[in-house]
């Protein structure tokens, strides 16, 4: 419900993302080899040039401030298994630990 509500517009139903506009998150190196700064993005939101998958984003990604730790955890939990990935379950000691790395941008 979390990831249809904030996230599948842009990175649609499948996480496939929307061609060059939206980044995927399903099999998204980026995602995988970044995960504090996922956590991050989801709260606060990116900007400035990423590749993910080989293909180049530039592009604003507005963050959902409201989002509490928990949800959070839900949130990258569910991303992180989701369209054929296993990467087991994200608790809220790794979010907070996470979210105290970065600042607001
Ligand atoms: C308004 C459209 C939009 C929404 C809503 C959105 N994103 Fe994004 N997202 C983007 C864009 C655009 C980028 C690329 C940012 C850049 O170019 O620096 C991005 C980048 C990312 C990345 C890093 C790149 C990758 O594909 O691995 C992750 C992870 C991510 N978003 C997760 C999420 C999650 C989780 C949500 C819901 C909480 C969400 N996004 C909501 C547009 C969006």
């Amino acid at each position: 419900m979390l990831y249809e509500k904030h996230c599948s517009n842009c990175h649609q139903q499948d996480g496939q993302g929307l061609r060059r506009l939206y980044p995927p998150l399903a099999k998204s190196d980026f995602l995988k080899n970044n995960f504090n700064p996922f956590i991050c993005t989801m709260k606060y939101g990116t900007s400035g040039s990423i590749v993910v998958n080989g293909v180049e984003f530039n592009k604003l990604m507005p963050g959902v401030p409201s989002l509490t730790e928990l949800e959070l955890a839900e949130l990258a939990t569910y991303i992180t298994n989701s369209w054929g990935e296993q990467g087991g379950i994200v608790t809220i000691e790794q979010v907070s630990q996470a979210l105290s790395g970065c600042a607001p941008q």
